[in-house]
Parts: C-alpha cells; structure tokens; sequence
C-alpha cells in the first residue's frame, strides 16, 4: 500500500484545471504539497483549499521554460518541506496546433520546453535521491496523440511522443529502484486548456469537440492510478478505440483523418 500522509508531492500545472484537482486529491491523503505555476491569484485558492482539507501545502511561482532554474526551484521546496519530493506529478502544459509548415520551429521548440525537457529536467534532479530511498512515483499527463499523430496537431503530437519514449527507457532503468512511471491519458477534460491553445494558421478540426470529462473525475484516478502503482492509465475509450485503430488499420485512418483537415 502506498503511504501518501506527510511525503512530499510536487505538482507542476498546479494552478488550473487537471493539476489544481490532483492538488485537492492528494490533500485528502494529508500528503504536502508543492503547487508549481505561474498565476499568483489562482496557485492562491488552490493552496488555501488544499490547506482547508488538511494539507500542508505550499505554491511556488515558476515559469517552466526557466529550464536553467529548475534545480534551485527543487532545491527551493525540499529546503521549505524539510524533506525530498517522493511524488511528481507533471501537469503543466499547452498545445501548439497548426498544419507542420505554418507553425513557427520556435513554437515548436517552446511547447518541447513546458511538455517534455521541463518534467525531464525535473526528473533529472529528483531521480537520484528517489533511487537512493528506493521509492518514488513519477506521474505525466499524457494523451492519446502520443501514440497517434493527427493532422494539425503535429506539435503538441511531437511532444507527447518525445514523453512517451522517455518514460517507457525510465520505467525500464528504476524498476529495480522500487520507482514508478506512470502516464496518464486523460481523454478531453474541461478545463481551460482548448482556451490557451496557440493556433497557427486556419484550421477546420482541432479535435477538441467531444464529451468532456471534469477534472476532479481525471484527479481521483490519478490517484488510483498511484495507488495501485499503474503503468498507464487510459480514461477515454475513443483514445483507447484510435490507438488500436492505429495499429490494425494505420492507413484506414490516414484517409479518415486526412478528410478533417
Ligand atoms: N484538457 C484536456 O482535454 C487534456 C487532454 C489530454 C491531456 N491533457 C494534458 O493535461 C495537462 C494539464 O492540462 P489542463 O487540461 O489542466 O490545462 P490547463 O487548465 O490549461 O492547465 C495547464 C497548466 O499548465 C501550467 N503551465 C503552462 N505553461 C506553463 C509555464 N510556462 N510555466 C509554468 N506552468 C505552466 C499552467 O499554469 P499557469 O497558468 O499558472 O502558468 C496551468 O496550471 C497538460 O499536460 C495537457 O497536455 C489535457
């Protein structure tokens, strides 16, 4: 059984959405928390709820391209808990959307920074004392465009891949340091998400109409996720219906995909 009371959990993306209810999740099982974003105001509420249901919680603004600074960001929040972070769970990201030649390479390169070298850079600096405990859990949102492209979405698809291949050689290397790497795809959730998507270009589909799911749904299966030690978990079936779809009949969905754009 996993002991969450008083071990110390970092949360990047902290501030809204899928992160900010993990926050409230992981509160109830009394762990501390470090609430990592940018927006001052909302890292606030998030804290004093967390706080309210009975955790010792702590926010810490940071911008995540500062890749440079991550490690006195760590340093910062197991100097302030006293202790190491036993769980991250990387929640911060965005989606950079647009046909492959009308998206600037500098976007491209800024939504790798938040969705794949940030976690790995805080990954980098964590991992060494989670082997040395023999225990940690190292959590990503993921998503089902890490495992199939689409049209127009090459970006965000680009940076969700590059995680899935980090996280499958990491689970491999710290099996025997009693760690875990689990990814979780959540399927659309309502969140502000599709409002902070940086869109290039015209585009008629952006494969974000559906049915939504809440965040506090996705959060608490987070948290079984991390209960039960998961390797991945998927929550949506039509992220789970397009994976298998991609590997029976990639080029079936080539055409259907190809008439969306
Ligand atoms: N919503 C969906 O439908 C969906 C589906 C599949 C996967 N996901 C994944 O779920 C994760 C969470 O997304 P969400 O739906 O909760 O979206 P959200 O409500 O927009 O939250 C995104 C979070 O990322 C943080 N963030 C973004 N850029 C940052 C930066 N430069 N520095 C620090 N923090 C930064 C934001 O913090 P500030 O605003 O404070 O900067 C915010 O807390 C993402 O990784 C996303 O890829 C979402």
């Amino acid at each position: 059984m996993i002991e969450f009371k008083n071990k110390l959990v970092l949360i990047t993306g902290a501030s809204s959405g899928i992160g900010a209810a993990t926050a409230y999740e992981f509160a109830k099982q009394k762990a501390s928390l470090a609430l990592v974003g940018r927006n001052e105001d909302r890292l606030k509420i998030v804290k004093r709820k967390a706080t309210e249901i009975g955790a010792n919680s702590e926010y810490f603004i940071f911008d995540l391209y500062k890749l440079d600074m991550i490690e006195d960001l760590i340093d910062k929040i197991e100097n302030h808990f006293s202790t190491n972070i036993s769980f991250l769970i990387n929640s911060a990201g965005f989606g950079v959307l647009g046909l492959v030649d009308n998206v600037p390479i500098e976007e491209f390169k800024k939504n790798m920074e938040i969705n794949f070298y940030s976690p790995l850079k805080i990954i980098q600096r964590i991992l060494p004392m989670m082997k040395k405990k023999n225990f940690g859990q190292i959590i990503n949102l993921f998503s089902g465009v890490g495992k199939r492209g689409l049209p127009g979405v090459s970006s965000y698809c680009a940076s969700k891949f590059a995680l899935n291949g980090l996280f499958e050689s990491l689970r491999v290397e710290v099996q025997k340091y009693n760690i875990d790497v689990i990814l979780v795809s959540p399927g659309l959730v309502k969140t502000n998400f599709e409002n902070n998507l940086k869109i290039f270009g015209d585009l008629k589909e952006t494969f974000t109409k559906g049915n939504k799911v809440s965040p506090d749904y996705v959060a608490k299966q987070i948290l079984y996720a991390s209960m039960r030690r998961k390797r991945e978990i998927i929550l949506s079936h039509k992220t789970k219906l397009g994976i298998h779809a991609n590997y029976w009949i990639p080029s079936l969905l080539d055409k259907i995909l190809a008439k969306k754009i």
